[in-house]
């Protein structure tokens, strides 16, 4: 059921794109626009605008675009009515509530109903004589009742129909089991557990919803861990084990970990801002998320080959998220759980000493290049000089550069203006290749999406850049509309999609609305509506004069005529065929 328009408009009104943007992204102004670094995709030129006047964003970079509720669904990976509802909290308004329930926002519900009831019943049984095995273990691993309780452990039993049968008593159906993904459907068509006789952690979202779990075997057995796969209210990419405990804690600073037991352990310990990933390698969202909550993160992988690879990988991705970085490396090759607990009593302390003492990524970088190298002879000097001068070319930070350099200077006797000058000239070689590839992705990205949204572009190339121009052009002056749906009736586009897009827009305008995105985002998909606020992103910076709008209106009619035309001969062609074809079979 739509929601009243007028509580719609006062939403608009009141969520003003540029504002909710500037949150996510840092943006400067250029001309009457705002640019940034794109959200959505990883880069260092910023091609992300966002348009004030007509309140719709677009990057010319990966081709996201629309308004501000597709900048919110996006950002905050939510579907139309919780963009809805997150626009409403914020502008302090009530979304009327007998509409909110859509099909999805219903069914989301009850997974997450399903979750929380198999969280209960998971803890229940580790509580109970049959979780015995599951107790005991946690507690050889030197967890207190206390740490069990606050993450809500649990013990999935060892038959294969205890929760199911559990959550049918409960009123769930076998297919919301499924989908939530605590059962799976075998051949027979029945439904069994996912998870038996494993320690199961629950996976908990920022608002306290139980959203998915971890469950470890108790033996050598494989998988050592079961994870829920992505579901409608899971996604395992943008999701942080113990986030929503971190998030709590007045502290700049989280703690980067590799594993459940790890986050655990360092709680337990007095470390609350442990976080890690579930499982899989951090990606640019948890990234982005986690800058909302902290300033510094202390990389605290695992010392082995698998645990600093992932470091060399998430530092970028925390750095390009704006976030300080600092990798911890605990002695002996140990994991932070089994550090803290060879201390004991200790643990506290002694993984403070080492917090307290962790150099930060450049210097974690700069110390394996310096290991790699014999620094007893010229050519491992040069070729340390070399490999560092290559890491604090991608600095973005000016002094930080110039602080290693001098750094390195002293360390290695040489000019710190020698340095400096191998450092420009790998940051300029840098750039370039940046560019371009930036620009090579761009291309390939924007050709992609445009034949997904109108695949019949390619075909019709010069009439679709101009009903694009055309489009962009009404959007931005509603007061050539009159002269468009005059001259150029909708059927006269060539391409199905802007012949779309360009109706709707004539629609508005009989309406009398004044045109904005968020005023047609209903009757479009989210891609489409990327492609829409790319029409009016490319016709930002152009004044567009009466005659231009005339101009692509009659490309537009002659591309048109030239098809009419094409295609009358085809048909003659095909006709005198079918023709002779006949003439054939009347002589046999
Ligand atoms: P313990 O072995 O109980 O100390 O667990 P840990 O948390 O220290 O795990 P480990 O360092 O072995 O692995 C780090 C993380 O990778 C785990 O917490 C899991 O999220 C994930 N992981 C490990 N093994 C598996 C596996 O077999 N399957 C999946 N899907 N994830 C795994
Ligand atoms: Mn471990």
């Amino acid at each position: 059921m739509p929601l009243p328009e007028a509580f719609l408009q006062e939403l608009k009104s009141r969520s003003d794109l540029a504002d909710i943007a500037s949150s996510y992204v840092h943006l400067r102004r250029s001309g009457r626009h705002l640019v940034g670094l794109c959200p959505f995709h990883g880069e260092k030129t910023p091609s992300f605008h966002v348009y004030g006047e007509n309140g719709s964003f677009y990057c010319f970079g990966c081709g996201a675009g629309g308004d501000v509720i597709t900048f919110v669904r996006k950002i905050e990976n939510l579907d139309y009515m919780e963009a809805i509802r997150w626009l409403a909290d914020r502008a302090g308004m009530q979304v009327p509530e007998n509409q909110v329930e859509d099909g999805l926002g219903k069914l989301k519900t009850r997974l997450l109903e399903i979750n929380r009831e198999a969280a209960r019943f998971y803890h229940a049984v580790l509580m109970s004589p049959e979780g015995r095995p599951g107790l005991q273990y946690l507690e050889k691993r030197g967890l207190s009742l206390k740490t069990i309780r606050s993450f809500g452990l649990g013990f999935s039993p060892e038959s294969r129909f205890s929760l199911v049968n559990h959550l049918r008593k409960k009123g769930f159906t076998d297919e919301e089991m499924v989908q939530a993904n605590v059962a799976f459907r075998g051949r027979n068509g029945g439904v069994a557990d996912r998870f038996f006789g494993r320690v199961m952690y629950p996976i908990i979202d920022l608002r306290g919803n139980v959203i998915a779990f971890g469950g470890r075997i108790l033996t050598d057995q494989k998988p050592k861990y079961l994870n829920t796969s992505d579901t409608l209210v899971f996604h395992k990419s943008q999701s942080l084990f113990a986030l929503n405990f971190a998030k709590n804690v007045s502290s700049q600073q989280m703690i980067l970990a590799e594993g459940y037991m790890d986050v655990i352990a360092l709680h337990q310990a007095g470390f609350p801002t442990a976080i890690a990933t579930l499982g899989t390698a951090l990606t640019a969202q948890q990234a982005n998320l986690l800058a909302k909550y902290a300033r510094e993160i202390v990389i605290c992988y695992d010392a082995d080959e698998a645990g600093q690879k992932a470091t060399a990988r998430a530092i970028p991705l925390l750095r390009n998220a704006g976030l300080q970085v600092k990798v911890l490396t605990i002695p002996q090759g140990k994991d932070p759980d089994e550090y803290i607990r060879s201390w004991g009593e200790q643990g506290y302390a002694r993984f403070k000493q080492l917090l307290d003492s962790t150099g930060n990524d450049v210097e974690y970088r700069l110390e394996k290049i310096r290991r790699s190298c014999a620094l007893d002879t010229a050519e491992g000097r040069v070729a340390y000089l070399t490999g560092a001068a290559e890491l604090l070319s991608t600095l973005e930070n000016k002094i930080e550069q110039e602080v290693y350099a001098a750094k390195l200077a002293s360390e290695i006797g040489v000019d710190k203006y020698a340095i400096q000058q191998q450092i420009s000239k790998y940051a300029s070689r840098q750039r370039k290749q940046r560019e371009q590839k930036e620009f090579q992705s761009f291309q390939q990205q924007r050709a992609g999406l445009r034949d997904r949204v109108n695949p019949e572009k390619a075909a019709h190339l010069r009439a679709a850049t101009a009903e694009e121009a055309l489009i962009g052009a009404l959007c931005r002056y509603p007061e050539y509309q009159d002269l468009a749906a005059k001259e150029l009736p909708a059927e006269k586009m060539l391409t199905g999609f802007n012949r779309k897009v360009y109706s709707v827009i004539l629609d508005c305008g009989k309406e009398g609305k004044n045109f904005s995105l968020t005023d047609i985002a209903d009757r479009f998909q989210e891609e489409e509506l990327a492609a829409i606020a790319g029409m009016m992103a490319r016709t930002q910076d152009l004044t567009i004069r009466k005659q231009d709008v005339e101009e692509y209106i009659r490309i537009i009619q002659w591309e048109n005529e030239k098809l009419q035309a094409e295609r009358a001969t085809a048909g003659e062609v095909g006709d005198i065929q079918a023709y002779l074809e006949n003439l054939k079979s009347m002589k046999k």
